[in-house]
């Protein structure tokens, strides 16, 4: 840049050769002879002020050019050498001791829950943390306006689908059974079963206490073949839990509704914490409801191109942190999420 007016060329020299020794850059935006030059545009005839004052203007931005460059220099981090020994560059070495952190107890968990259903067959799938109302509702059997939409406080986010519905964070992992089935169809036509355990992050907006968080984890789980039937449901999930547990369960069903099942059931066990004695965990009653299942309702499968008349199948879905709380005697979850250290800490 070369300025045409001296004066301007000469305080340009003079306030760049300054910017290199100030500590603060940003003060050469506030000089006192960046300052004279606008006030003596105000004292020029009309007819110099334009070239003289698109001069002062452009030698006000070279200096904000490089006042922000130097800013941004600075804001580099030191260059990482990767041949230097572990820790060398490291300003605090202490961080990087074994006490850096663990694996949550959730993901230990969970872990050991899918190795169980891995061995019986299942294969897992991972669920998604945004969703459309497609997946949420219609392919569930819940038509435009359904009124079981509403037991759902879903969470919707200012981005719209291509349906111009607005996208959601998924209030369930039963979001995932209509890809699961479509994808998973192909073993239907060779023989095999469609059996499938999704894990998942859901979010409602829930009132939150000792047993409701906004955010958790649910354990979804489809299996459809030729012939299946509730005992079936029943079998997989009593199974599970004994194995989860390491010890005999009793377990209990009672009739409910959701639009996705036919019939639907709200599923107990009694209570591994205390052997149906009565305690904190089950609230003294021997029992734990754990989680809805029943028999996949025909229109849900039919949603996926698979005939209701030739297979049928079931699903459950429930919270992996009840599961955890109950095997440890965890009185609250909203310790999963909290980020206490003295709650993890008893893990690792
Ligand atoms: N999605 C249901 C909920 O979160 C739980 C559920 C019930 C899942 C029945 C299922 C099912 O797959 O068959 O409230």
């Amino acid at each position: 840049m070369s300025y045409q007016h001296q004066k301007i060329a000469e305080t340009a020299q003079l306030l760049k050769k300054r910017l290199a020794e100030l500590e603060d850059k940003s003060r050469i935006l506030r000089s006192v002879e960046l300052r004279a030059l606008f006030d003596e545009l105000k004292t020029l005839p009309p007819e110099e002020r334009s070239g003289f004052g698109q001069e002062v203007n452009a030698l006000r931005q070279e200096l904000q050019g490089l006042v922000d460059a130097s800013r941004d220099e600075a804001e580099q981090p030191p260059p990482i050498d990767i041949t230097a020994p572990f820790g060398v560059n490291s300003p605090q070495p202490q961080l990087l001791s074994t006490e850096q952190g663990s694996r949550h107890p959730l993901m230990t968990e969970l872990e050991q829950i899918l190795d169980i259903f891995y061995r019986m067959g299942f294969t897992a799938v991972e669920s998604r943390e945004i969703d459309n109302d497609f997946n949420m509702f219609s392919t569930l059997n819940f038509p435009e306006g359904h009124p079981a939409r509403d037991d759902y406080d879903t969470f919707v986010t200012v981005q719209k689908d291509k349906e111009g519905k607005p996208l959601i964070a998924p209030a369930h992992t039963s979001t995932m059974q209509n890809r699961v089935l479509k994808q998973l169809k192909t073993n239907l036509k060779k023989g095999e079963p469609i059996a499938a355990v999704i894990p998942g992050r859901v979010f409602r907006n829930e009132d939150l206490d000792a047993r409701h968080e906004h955010t958790f984890y649910q354990l979804e789980g489809i299996y459809v073949d030729k012939g299946v039937n509730a005992g079936h449901l029943i079998a997989t999930l009593k199974t599970f839990l004994q194995e989860y547990y390491s010890k005999e369960l009793d377990v209990m069903t009672q009739p409910f509704y959701f639009p996705f099942t036919e019939p639907s059931f709200e599923f107990a066990l009694s209570c591994p914490f205390c052997d149906k004695k009565g305690c904190h965990i089950c609230s003294q009653t021997g029992w734990i409801e754990l989680l809805g299942c029943g028999m996949i309702h025909p229109n849900v499968l039919k949603a996926a191109d698979i005939d209701p008349a030739e297979y049928t199948g079931f699903a459950w879905g429930g919270g992996i942190e009840r599961l955890v709380m109950m095997k440890y005697g965890i009185e609250d979850i909203r310790h999963f999420e909290s980020g206490k250290l003295d709650f993890l800490r008893q893990f690792s």
